[in-house]
């Protein structure tokens, strides 16, 4: 399970009045009356039947394919992208490649990434809650002629996934229409908190790995994050010492990790903070750091900048391989690791930027789903402390309108 470490974090000691609040608010997402918050209770209420559906697809993906072209933008992407990051090997894949696009509107990216597909042997999984993303349309767009140029409409049908509203929305019509397999985006889940319904588990499981210990992990997680006790709830503790730090002046967290397969860990976690807590000008600026190569730049920054910053560590503790690696006769690589954090720590926390470490054992399918689920809670109770709703985005409803009034 997580370890966290408040020791370099001095606010941990007096949670204070917000201890109070903390609870209330936790209260608040367990009681079901907050729209939205069906995450929560999903690692034990998920649609088994579905689950299965999942299973069986990426089975079938796996045995016919060499590539999945996983397609969306923002909740409908990130999770899957950290997640598969986080579970594979460097080099080499347990199953078919996952190539994410409909991330953004490259031209360039969009055309050598149909280049490098046409060649292979292909699914598609589109994913959009809303069905309507420019983003992804216009990367759907593109795929699925290439798809029914290549297997013609009836292989395309069987080879187009699409994860949506269970009613309604473009992509659902389409869906519909042309005989597509669908999975569901949870109603009372919202881009950001999805990663554990089908929006993250078709890629992730097409990637080779088992959602069910995914799944396994947040519900262990939940067991322990749900409890309105900080002395149990590590998750209900960081979101309060966060708010600590907020209301101290210190107004950006940066995410450091140690692994580089960790950085879209990162991105999601930027996701899931910026975009649920910072609103109604307010909100902790969500930044990130990867150690070691970014303490020989951003370091300056971190030791020497405007103190405005706490430091929130995630890390692996046996971040190897079975073959070690050893630097001399006294150190493992990791051992080195190790060393440059503990040096970075206190360097950064006598320089006044508090510290507060996350801490799994192992990078494998269970401390995943812990970890997200711990950030997802720690993220809801935090929100709420701030007094902003963790589960719309009027901001990027703005952007998203203002592209449909331009296309126009
Ligand atoms: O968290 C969110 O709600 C957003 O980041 C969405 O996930 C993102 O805008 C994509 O939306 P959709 O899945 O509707 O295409």
């Amino acid at each position: 399970m997580i370890k966290v470490n408040f020791e370099r974090a001095e606010e941990f000691k007096n949670l204070g009045s917000l201890k109070d609040a903390a609870k209330a608010n936790l209260k608040e997402l367990l009681s079901g009356k907050i729209d939205m918050t069906g995450w929560v209770d999903h690692p034990i209420k998920y649609d088994k039947e579905e689950f299965a559906r999942i299973k069986e697809v990426a089975e079938e993906v796996k045995k016919e394919a060499e590539v999945l072209v996983s397609i969306g933008i923002g909740g409908s992407y990130l999770g899957a992208k950290a997640a598969i990051e986080y579970l594979s090997d460097y080099y080499g894949n347990k199953g078919v490649e996952v190539i994410f696009v409909g991330n953004g509107l490259s031209e360039k990216y969009l055309k050598e990434t149909l280049d490098y597909v046409e060649g292979k042997n292909f699914y598609i999984n589109v994913i959009s809650k809303s069905g309507g993303t420019l983003e992804p349309a216009v990367a759907f767009d593109k795929f699925k002629v290439l798809c029914e140029k290549k297997y013609g409409k009836d292989g395309a049908k069987k080879r187009i996934i699409a994860t949506t509203d269970k009613a309604k929305g473009i992509l659902k019509e389409e869906a519909d229409r042309e005989g597509y397999r669908t999975f569901v985006v949870p109603d009372d889940i919202g881009g950001r908190y999805s990663v554990l319904s089908a929006v993250g588990l078709v890629p992730i499981a097409c990637a080779g790995f088992d959602i069910d210990k995914l799944m396994k992990g947040a519900e262990a997680a939940r067991s322990i994050y749900t409890l309105v006790d900080e002395n149990k709830n590590d998750a209900m503790k960081y979101a309060i010492v966060r708010n600590l730090y907020y209301n101290a002046g210190k107004d950006i967290e940066v995410f450091s990790t140690l692994s580089p397969n960790m950085q879209y860990f990162a991105e999601w976690l930027k996701q899931l903070f910026g975009e649920s807590e910072c609103k109604g000008n307010k909100g902790i600026f969500p930044a990130s750091l990867n150690m070691t190569a970014d303490l020989h730049s951003m370091g300056q920054l971190m030791q020497d900048g405007k103190r405005n910053m706490f430091e929130t560590f995630i890390m692996i503790e046996n971040d190897y391989d079975k073959d070690r690696v050893k630097y001399n006769d006294k150190f493992f690589v990791n051992d080195l690791n190790d060393i440059a954090l503990r040096a970075t720590e206190k360097a950064h926390y006598t320089g006044n930027v508090p510290v507060i470490e996350v801490k799994v054992e192992e990078q494998n399918e269970t401390t995943l789903g812990e970890l997200f689920y711990f950030f997802e809670m720690s993220c809801g109770i935090s929100a709420l402390i701030l007094g902003v709703n963790p589960f719309n985005q009027p901001g990027v409803e703005e952007y998203k309108k203002n592209i449909k009034e331009l296309l126009k």
